[in-house]
């Protein structure tokens, strides 16, 4: 992970292609790097970001936290004035809907209306993907924000705005949740990791790896990732779908998600189911490529005088 920091005269256009696995000829390449997660310390001290760095306590809600499917991915709006949402949801609705305001009561929120349609079914379950634009979002303000889940509007979440003229954002390589498939652990008693059990390991990580990032450097805007969110690729059958959207859960699950935008490609373990973009809600799609995959498409956003491309190089 590295981090960048743009200042106020620069003008740049940032191309960001979806990653590319090297030198991998297995669909699940198993990685030489990894952090084994059930060798941590449990972490005693709670901040208001770091929630769930007890690895027994993960181990414990593992199975909820995995096909807890109907999380919230926030992206970047089309410009800084705008913010997307998307999620999951049980529940068929004519209008996806979304809510903000300036307090947390959501006194006076303002309400905004997005799209429902029939999205990725899991274990036989049909979910429905939802996607919203909210708009009007001024610099250096607080707001809050609640989705519409299964007609039930969720707990207020903060969303902090920045400065587009001098702006930050975090850049991250190949989350890839469930890439430590094939590792052996601690607690494996010298059996390899599943893919279940790698994104378990991951999952943990991962959260933890952003909270410590949030907490280095707090000013951080937004996040950028070029692709390979999850492992598995979702293609072969239901039972690889599932354990590809247990992924997309446990890479949603990251604390800080909730309150930090996510500008993702689409890297090559992506690409070829329709989970993406079910869960992505990404603003200026090229709906006009050439080589579109099942998981959409590239797409741009401009944050300040910034214009970001973000490619899909599938
Ligand atoms: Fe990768």
């Amino acid at each position: 992970m590295f981090y960048l920091k743009k200042s106020k005269k620069q003008m740049i256009a940032l191309c960001l292609s979806a990653a590319l696995s090297v030198g991998s000829l297995t669909a699940y390449a198993a990685t030489e790097y990894w952090n084994d997660a059930s060798t941590k310390p449990a972490v005693e001290t709670k901040t208001p970001i770091s929630d769930n760095t007890n690895w027994e306590q993960w181990k414990a809600g593992w199975d909820n936290l995995k096909t807890n499917y109907e999380q919230v991915a926030l992206t970047p709006g089309a410009d800084f004035s705008k913010l997307n949402f998307g999620w999951y949801s049980k529940e068929k609705t004519d209008k996806a809907m979304v809510r903000i305001a300036d307090n947390k009561e959501m006194k006076n929120a303002k309400e905004f209306k997005g799209t429902c349609e029939a999205g990725t079914i899991i274990n036989g379950v049909q979910y429905y993907s939802n996607k919203v634009t909210a708009d009007g979002f001024k610099p250096n303000s607080t707001y809050y924000y609640q989705v519409n889940l299964n007609g039930k509007w969720q707990q207020a979440q903060e969303y902090k705005t920045g400065d587009p003229d001098n702006f930050s954002f975090m850049f991250v390589g190949d989350p890839q949740i469930g890439s430590s498939y094939k590792q052996k652990n601690d607690e494996s008693n010298g059996k390899k990791l599943g893919n279940d059990l790698a994104a378990r390991n991951d999952s943990y990580n991962w959260n933890i790896t952003l909270n410590k990032a949030i907490e280095q450097h707090p000013e951080i805007d937004f996040l950028v990732s070029p692709g390979d969110q999850v492992s598995v690729k979702g293609t072969e059958n239901a039972k690889d779908l599932k354990e590809q959207e247990d992924q997309y859960s446990g890479y949603l699950s990251a604390s800080v998600l909730r309150n930090l935008p996510q500008a993702v490609a689409i890297g090559n373990h992506d690409c070829s189911s329709a989970s993406y973009q079910n869960h992505f809600n990404n603003p200026n799609p090229f709906l006009e490529e050439s080589t579109p995959t099942p998981a959409g498409n590239g797409y741009f956003y401009s944050y300040g005088n910034a214009l970001f491309i973000v490619i899909n190089a599938n």
